[in-house]
């Protein structure tokens, strides 16, 4: 039996760390309220010069070099994002242009927070069927686009520029002050290569998706819904800028991931206490902590990093996977859970062997 082997990993922060003190310099939020409604204490934000197939490229170099894998061999890309650096294209070829691969078929999967766990199941895919030998998988993603501070204000958030935001600029940067607080730009990539026979790999998954409830998060503006598809009035409303309904995203969130968690395991007759590590999307400590808890996992468990970097949507997964073989708690042979839920709304796990 064919299976797709986890061979090497890969992560790139973006350079500007910036905490929550320093964002409640140009928005009414404090540390406090950021730290306990979502764990995140600070975030890191590409600079003007990198977009997100740049952090991907960096990401994926390192998974290459971790898994000792030549360039020339590898033979699919996925690329999970959704922020890709334009329109279109999306992120896949230009990650392929940047990094001299061959022209080799490239993917972009545009799931949100689950689209690591799509396209987990799409490279797992391709290389059962023999399409692929080697495939890497990318999640990336560059949010300070969506945010809605100026220029200025965000100068002044670092501390490089003594001008404070207007009472205007204020109460705009506040209206989406639930929402900009949680997310934060990072990388990370995985190398997987095909394996005959062998205990380690790709298990199963199972993923979801169920449009109903879209609205509860989403971009309302720039898209082919407008004629034309973006304009200066949608900018003017912040129409550019997601909609989060965070009460309800939360409540889905959780239901879901214990759900689909609960599922793949009973059906690989897995126990909870089986599994060396459970790797939850970052998008709020708070999701994590209930899912666990209904899960019975315990703590050493269930790794997170939502502290450090805040929600890295499509890259949350292989930054987990990447930190925790780098530091040792994750080694050849552990069994893993990975769990996610993003906008669509779309959710999964995917049970994988190091
Ligand atoms: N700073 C200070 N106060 C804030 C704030 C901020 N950054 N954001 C919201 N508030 C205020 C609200 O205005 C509200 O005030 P009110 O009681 O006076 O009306 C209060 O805090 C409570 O807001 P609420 O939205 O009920 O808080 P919450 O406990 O649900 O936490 C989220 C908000 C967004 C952190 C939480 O709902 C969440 O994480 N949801 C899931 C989001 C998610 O997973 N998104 C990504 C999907 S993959």
């Amino acid at each position: 039996m064919t299976r797709a082997v986890i061979v090497g990993s890969g992560s790139e922060i973006a350079p500007t760390r910036v905490t929550n003190a320093q964002m409640a310099r140009i928005m009414d939020t404090s540390d406090e309220w950021i730290r306990e409604r979502s764990g995140v204490e600070a975030r890191h934000f590409a600079t003007p010069e990198i977009a997100t197939s740049d952090l991907g490229v960096a990401a994926a170099e390192k998974a290459l070099a971790a898994a000792g894998v030549a360039k020339a061999e590898v033979d699919l890309v996925v690329f999970a994002t959704m922020t890709p650096d334009h329109y279109f294209p999306g992120c896949g070829t230009l990650l392929q242009h940047k990094l001299g691969l061959r022209t080799v078929p490239c993917f972009d999967i545009r799931q949100q927070c689950s689209g690591f766990l799509y396209g987990l199941q799409l490279a797992d895919a391709h290389v059962r069927s023999g399409l692929a030998k080697t495939v890497l998988l990318v999640g990336a993603e560059v949010h300070i686009g969506f945010m809605p501070w100026t220029r200025e204000n965000y100068a002044y958030a670092l501390g490089t520029s003594d001008v404070p935001p207007t009472k205007e600029e204020w109460d705009w940067n506040s209206r989406f002050r639930h929402l900009v607080v949680l997310f934060g730009d990072a990388g990370a990539a995985v190398v997987l290569r095909a394996a005959e026979d062998g205990e380690r790999g790709v298990l199963d998954h199972e993923l979801h998706g169920a449009g109903a409830d879209y609205e509860k998060l989403y971009v309302p503006g720039t898209g082919f819904k407008h004629r034309p598809y973006t304009d200066p009035e949608q900018f003017k409303r912040g129409d550019h800028i997601p909609v989060m309904d965070g009460r309800h995203v939360f409540k889905m969130a959780t239901t879901s991931m214990v759900e689909v968690a609960r599922s793949v395991l009973q059906k690989n007759g897995v126990a909870p206490d089986q599994l060396k590590l459970v790797l939850m999307h970052q998008a709020n400590q708070r999701i994590n902590e209930y899912c666990a808890k209904a899960l019975g996992l315990r703590e050493e468990q269930v790794p997170h990093n939502i502290h450090k970097y805040g929600n890295t949507t499509a890259a949350t997964i292989p930054l987990l996977w990447d930190e925790c073989t780098r530091d040792g708690r994750l080694r050849p042979g552990d069994l893993v859970l990975m769990v996610a839920f993003g906008a669509g709304m779309t959710w999964g796990a995917s049970l994988v062997r190091a």
